[in-house]
């Protein structure tokens, strides 16, 4: 399975904060956003990722995490003329893709909690169709809002509903199998004028082949679109990793636990770091283990 960040957008909520730099790029206490969708497509074990951003924005992202391979992963770049909707990431991506299947994160995602590898290493598993993750919200006529059957089966997705039949938010992370670029191929843009995740998604449930994993209150998922969101999202990342002492999506760690790199790779990545928080904290990760 191969990756896709969508990392385009406009941002046009956090202006005058995105008016040269794209979203993505602001930080979210520690690290860049990025980091954090990245971080899991990483979990899920996936090492070929293409980033999407803005044709302003593409060399920044390309400056900052190159070809992936210090890290064990490749990463390639694309662009996005103008926000014409989630879906279009699968037109962009089609040539990467090359009929593999594929998971698509947005790029201002963040996702934490205990046993999220498990569960996107079982839904990248997944043999056919597409799986979901919903996530309870009280706004949800702010995102698609999945709809259930008796057996909780989705039966349909909802864009931005006025009156939502639920509370179950459609995430930004999506599994796809490899029918995905020839069903995004066959969508025409809403009435807003995107190419609409949503469609694509229900097309996957018409044919019953749409699965939507509930994330339950031991897991969170975080917005970052508003100046508040984006604060808090930060704070959110600092209390727990003061805390707990360990990390939320430090690739560098991710990629050694996942054995997409070795210890010595490790301790090469840590010394670029110098004197800061970041690189004391992976070579601690390094000494841990060490001493284990
Ligand atoms: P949004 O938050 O819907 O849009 P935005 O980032 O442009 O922000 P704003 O509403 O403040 O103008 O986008 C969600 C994510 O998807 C975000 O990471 C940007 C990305 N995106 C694209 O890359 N291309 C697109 O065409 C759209 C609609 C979103």
């Amino acid at each position: 399975m191969k990756g896709i960040v969508l990392a385009g957008g406009s941002g046009t909520r956090l202006h005058p904060a995105t008016h040269v730099v794209s979203k993505q790029l602001l930080p979210v206490y520690d690290k860049p956003m990025i980091y954090y969708p990245l971080s899991v497509l990483m979990l899920a074990g996936i090492r070929e990722v293409l980033v999407i951003s803005t044709p302003g924005d593409r060399p920044l992202f390309e400056r900052l995490l190159a070809d992936g391979h210090s890290l064990g992963m490749s990463f390639s770049y694309a662009e996005q003329a103008q926000p014409n909707g989630l879906a279009e990431a699968f037109l962009l991506g089609a040539s990467f893709l090359a009929g593999s299947p594929a998971a698509l994160v947005l790029g201002d995602n963040i996702f934490y909690g205990a046993g999220l590898g498990e569960v996107l290493q079982a839904a990248s598993a997944e043999p056919s169709g597409c799986t979901l993750f919903g996530y309870r919200v009280d706004d949800p006529e702010r995102y698609g809002v999945a709809e259930f059957d008796a057996s909780g089966n989705v039966v349909g997705i909802e864009e931005k509903p006025k009156q939502p039949k639920t509370q179950i938010a459609v995430t930004g992370l999506y599994f796809y199998d490899s029918d995905v670029v020839e069903i995004a191929r066959s969508l025409r843009p809403s009435a807003r004028g995107e190419l609409e995740i949503t469609d694509l998604n229900n097309v996957y449930v018409a044919r019953g082949a749409a699965r939507l994993k509930v994330l339950g209150r031991g897991m969170a998922w975080l917005d970052t679109g508003t100046p508040e969101s984006l604060l808090e999202a930060g704070q959110f990342v600092r209390v727990l990793q003061s805390r707990q002492g360990s990390h939320i999506a430090c690739l560098e760690e991710i990629a050694y636990r996942m054995r997409y790199i070795d210890g010595r790779a490790l301790e090469g990545l840590a010394a670029r770091y110098g004197k800061s928080q970041y690189g004391a904290y992976l070579r601690s990760v390094l000494e841990e283990e060490t001493q284990a």
